[in-house]
């Protein structure tokens, strides 16, 4: 997979390229990122990206020429458009799943207060990664490329998300690791017994005891 993402700050990429699942996922040729300064593409000579709002009121607008421009000399047939805004889907799970079927992804972040409504007809899909404003879109294009990524093919392995929370509709289970023992909090029985059934019926159980407890919302939905 392909992901560009088009910013005016993309020395906030540095550190989710360099680190961690994300950094070897790139090495292992798993995923491609590029970052595009589309004030590269600005064709003024000031290399101005927004101006006033028409009609007055606050804060500057983006201007949607350096977008077109970079969206055109990057866009091929198979690129699905993203534009990152509080105003988009709210991204989840089941969102990200079907993300990983596209090869190509392109996001644009928006920042300042607001782009110019033309810029919305370029998108494919408009995702918000929740009911709060950021101040640009940079911080939601990492959350959802960070998704997308640790569920492509040999990233992570495979059991650690065939079981995540949210990916069958029931958050995760509660795990435990040594001490069998700790200040007197102990690590139930049935995890230390080596019965594999007793152990998968358990797992299962807290995860709908789990999920009715804090997140009753996803049981409905799943009717
Ligand atoms: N840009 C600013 N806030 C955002 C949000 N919550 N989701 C996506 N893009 C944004």
């Amino acid at each position: 997979m392909k992901i560009d993402i088009l910013t005016l700050f993309p020395n906030m990429f540095d550190g989710f390229i360099s680190e961690s699942i994300i950094k070897r996922a790139i090495e292992k040729g798993s995923v491609e990122i590029n970052i595009h300064n589309f004030r590269d593409y600005a064709d003024n000579p000031h290399k101005r990206v927004d101006d006033y709002p028409y009609g007055g009121g606050e804060g500057m607008v983006l201007m949607p020429q350096p977008i077109f421009d970079c969206i055109d000399a990057i866009k091929t047939d198979d690129s699905f458009i993203i534009l990152l805004t509080p105003q988009g889907v709210q991204f989840n799970q089941k969102i990200a799943t079907e993300l990983t079927l596209k090869k190509h992804i392109i996001m644009v972040c928006g920042h300042y207060e607001g782009f110019d409504e033309r810029i919305r007809s370029l998108a494919d899909l408009e995702l918000s990664i929740g009911d709060y404003v950021l101040t640009g879109g940079e911080l939601p294009s990492m959350v959802i490329s960070d998704s997308i990524i640790r569920l492509l093919d040999g990233v992570i392995k495979e059991d650690s998300h065939v079981k995540d929370s949210f990916q069958e509709g029931l958050l995760d289970y509660p795990v435990y690791t040594h001490p069998a023992d700790f200040r007197g909090m102990k690590v139930p029985e049935v995890l230390l017994s080596g019965h594999h059934e007793n152990i998968r019926k358990w797992r299962y159980n807290e995860q709908i005891k789990r999920t009715k407890e804090r997140r009753p919302d996803l049981i409905k939905k799943e009717g």
